[in-house]
């Protein structure tokens, strides 16, 4: 890690007090929790390595046209072998916490049966590696991954489903539930069922809307069925999944548009919140999905609540939808021209996260809220001097953290905050044309160097209590 000892020495003075990390610090409680967020298929690599069996993503990932850059992760930042060196980078920045997911063919390579223990022994040393450091593990068991044998057989849209997830939950839990107390079902699972189920544009690469509504009920329920087994093998357990709510709002007034920005954010962000509260299916969404077809061929019944210890929330951007027609689930979903975008197209829009806070607190007043996810992509490079100047990644970082800390002073009860992420990484269909990192991965020598952002939160995470 030859750049970070130098990093570490920079100073790097923020001259705008709105950016300054201390002063921000100084509105979160001691015991905040802040931590970093990654995901297997996005920074693993070692794709065909040590018994490793094949995912969803490692076959979309080789359909032409599917990726931006037709790149796989089948290096990506090579973490399974460097991950002692990521561990330290994260330890160096300060990172109370880190949010990684497993990838379940790593550990079960046909997604059921015979466990692969060599890929077990990963995780096991990754966790190990963090507590050594002095960084708590939060687990994520599924981040989009899953096993190819498992989709050969129907994937998250046959009910059995449920109990092939309850089953890859024992494995992990069996193995690290010893050390692990933060556990988290689910990663955004209304991406994994909308985005790969009914807009293809993400693994498995399907276009029904049927499909997808079934994946959604199906993890809906193996979210129950696994926290069951965690609760069951793992003490003093907390469970939680992590859901994207960006903030929603209508493109005008007009009644046609606030109808659909209803639509979206019942058929969407409700249809997952709703459930795991213990409210069954919200009503509007259910009208807007059953008129749009969506429904056809399911007998959708309520599933059971989710007994959340915390809520995991991902936030990056304002959404903003515009009603296409009169008709059900009709519109678009975008961004309103000359706003303020990172490298995405998404809305900068920090004062958005307080907005959401505060309104999954009001509606469903859950026990914690942590920030699972929440960064920006631009275009950094490496300046002659060694350096990456992201001051406008500083800029969105600083900003969200205030809103954040408004929220806290109106009374949610915010306990965490994952930056995503500590790495550039593999960004899904986008493939490395996307960088996320407070620390800059070169792909082609897997070097790391701590961005200008890394820095400031390591002087934000050090100056609080
Ligand atoms: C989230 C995903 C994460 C990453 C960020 C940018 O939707 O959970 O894997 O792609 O967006």
């Amino acid at each position: 890690m030859p750049s970070a000892a130098t990093a570490y020495d920079r100073a790097v003075t923020n001259p705008e007090p709105h950016l300054d990390p201390a002063a921000l610090a100084a509105r979160f409680p001691a015991g905040f929790s802040w931590g970093f967020a990654t995901s297997a298929y996005q920074i693993e690599g070692a794709a065909a390595e040590d018994g490793r069996g094949p995912s969803i993503w490692d076959t979309f990932s080789r359909v032409p046209g599917a990726i931006a850059d037709g790149e796989t992760g089948d290096l990506a930042c090579d973490h399974y072998h460097r991950f002692g060196e990521d561990v330290a980078l994260m330890a160096g920045i300060g990172a109370k916490a880190y949010r990684f997911s497993v990838s379940w063919s790593r550990v079960q390579p046909a997604g059921i049966g015979p466990v692969n223990a060599r890929g077990l022994d990963f995780y096991d040393r990754l966790v190990d590696a963090l507590l050594a450091a002095g960084v708590e593990p939060l687990v994520n068991l599924f981040h989009w991954d899953l096993p190819q044998a498992l989709q050969d057989r129907g994937g998250f849209a046959d009910p059995q489903a449920v109990g092939w997830f309850a089953e890859h939950a024992g494995v992990v839990a069996s193995r690290i539930g010893d050390r692990v107390s933060d556990w988290m079902t689910f990663n955004e699972p209304a991406v994994f069922a909308f985005l790969g189920h009914a807009d293809g544009i993400h693994a498995p690469g399907l276009r029904d809307w049927p499909t997808a509504m079934r994946v959604a009920d199906n993890q809906l329920r193996a979210h129950a069925a696994a926290s069951a087994v965690i609760r069951a093998q793992v003490r003093d357990a907390r469970i939680g999944v992590a859901i994207d709510v960006n903030q929603v709002v209508p493109a005008t007034d007009s009644e046609r548009d606030r109808r659909a920005a209803e639509q979206w954010s019942s058929g969407r962000d409700a249809w997952f919140l709703d459930p795991l509260f213990g409210r069954g299916y919200p009503q509007l969404g259910l009208e807007a999905h059953r008129a749009a077809g969506h429904l056809d061929g399911l007998e959708l019944s309520d599933p059971p609540a989710g007994e959340l210890d915390y809520l995991g929330l991902n936030y990056y951007r304002r959404d903003t939808v515009s009603a296409r027609s009169d008709r059900a689930f009709d519109f678009e979903v975008g961004t309103r021209a000359g706003s303020n975008q990172t490298q995405m197209g998404w809305e900068i829009a920090p004062d958005g996260l307080r907005e959401v806070l505060l309104e999954l607190n009001r509606e469903y007043a859950p026990r914690e809220i942590v920030i699972t996810e929440n960064g920006a992509a631009y275009p950094d490079s490496v300046d002659s001097d060694g350096r990456v100047r992201d001051d406008r990644r500083v800029a969105y970082l600083a900003g969200h953290v205030a809103s954040a800390a408004e929220a806290l002073a109106a009374g949610v009860p915010l306990t965490g905050y994952h930056v995503w992420s500590v790495l550039d990484n593999y960004e899904w269909s986008l493939g490395y044309t996307r960088r996320f990192g407070l620390v800059h991965v070169d792909f082609a020598t897997q070097r790391r160097i701590l961005k200008d952002s890394a820095d400031w939160y390591r002087r934000l995470i050090a100056a609080g209590r």
